[in-house]
């Protein structure tokens, strides 16, 4: 229950310049589409309508939490107690200037990917077909392993937990297999100057091609989902190893491991959060079980109160001591800038 929801949005949406909701299903935000209401979600036009809202979470007690493409995200059934925050209109600049672009966080990623490669600049083909948005891929270092997109990060605007702006460059952002200081130090991306290299744009065209090619061929995109579930352990593959577990095809409700790729958890019509974590559970027993592999998941989890009862828990501990993106560690109040996504 949201206590005095509708004093504290219209108190919000005084101080901050932007738009405020009450009780807006997140579901449709999500690319899982799964999830129950923001008590308040807030649309904040720039940064210091940013700062605001954040400073005003903190003086109210109310956890804050950033939401990029939602592609990485599974939300409770219930919703999410607290201020939920949408990156507004100053936040999708997109600027080239020679082999550099200057990409604000709410960026749509497929936009950026798709007008490097038709402006004939190399560096982020490999993330083609990726969902969300700059911010929430800077913060995931999303892409594959050889190609992310920490490798073409020249510097990123950012906003600390003390809310102060600052710039760090790709060294001080720590960049790691889907892991960043955005997490580790819960920081919010603003804007990021990324450096890539000119090509013929035929070529990076083509090699776009070959990654859609196999992402169609590997992967369940006819079906909501959210990506890949859990991360991928040293040296091997989550899904190779749930396959081996032989989980494909498992249902909760409507969620199913696909049959297409292990790592993948498809929401085939009306799936539940619960049903979705229910069968991480699963995968997560089974994989320990057969393979003494624990998989750490990938997608954070927002809403959910008993976080730190969850089987992968403890091999999390220690990622960050602050707090992290999307909510992993549970919403029990914390630094309000501390999840983000
Ligand atoms: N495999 C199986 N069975 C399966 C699925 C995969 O045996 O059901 C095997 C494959 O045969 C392959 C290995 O596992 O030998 C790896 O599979 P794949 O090439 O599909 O790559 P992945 O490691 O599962 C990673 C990223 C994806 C990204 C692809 C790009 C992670 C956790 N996943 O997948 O990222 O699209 O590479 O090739 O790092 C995401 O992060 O949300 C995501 C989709």
């Amino acid at each position: 229950m949201c206590m005095d929801t509708s004093q504290m949005a219209t108190a919000l949406s005084k101080i901050m310049r932007g738009n405020v909701f009450t009780g807006e299903p997140l579901a449709t935000y999500t690319t899982m589409k799964i999830g129950g209401p923001a008590c308040i979600l807030a649309v904040p036009a720039d940064i210091v309508a940013l700062q605001n809202a954040l400073r005003f979470a903190a003086e109210n007690g109310l956890a804050a939490y950033l939401l990029g493409g939602g592609s990485n995200l599974l939300v409770w059934d219930s919703g999410v107690e607290g201020l939920v925050l949408r990156l507004g209109e100053a936040f999708l600049r997109l600027d080239f200037q020679g082999n550099r672009v200057v990409a604000g966080a709410a960026v749509p990623l497929p936009r950026l990917v798709a007008e490097s490669i038709h402006r004939g600049l190399e560096g982020l083909e490999a993330l083609v077909g990726i969902p969300g948005t700059v911010g929430g891929a800077l913060a995931m270092n999303a892409g594959p392993r050889e190609a992310d997109i920490g490798s073409c990060v020249h510097r990123v605007k950012v906003i600390g937990p003390d809310l102060s702006e600052g710039v760090l460059s790709r060294e001080e952002l720590s960049f790691g297999y889907r892991s960043s200081a955005f997490q580790a130090r819960a920081l919010i991306a603003v804007e990021a100057e990324i450096e890539l290299q000119e090509a013929d744009p035929a070529e990076l065209r083509a090699r776009a091609g070959t990654f859609i090619e196999h992402r169609r061929r590997t992967q369940p995109l006819e079906h909501p989902s959210a990506g890949s579930i859990f991360k991928n352990p040293p040296g091997d593959a989550a899904g190779r190893l749930i396959d081996l577990a032989g989980l494909k095809g498992l249902r909760r409700g409507d969620a199913v491991v696909s049959e297409k790729h292990a790592n993948f958890i498809v929401n085939l019509r009306r799936a539940r959060a619960e049903d979705v974590l229910n069968l991480m559970i699963e995968m997560h027993a089974r994989v320990l079980k057969q393979f003494s592999v624990s998989l750490e998941p990938e997608i954070k989890i927002w809403g959910y109160d008993e976080t730190d009862s969850l089987p992968w828990a403890t091999s999390c501990q220690g990622e960050n001591p602050r707090g992290v993106l999307d909510g992993e560690n549970s919403d029990k109040g914390g630094d309000p800038a501390s999840r983000l996504g």
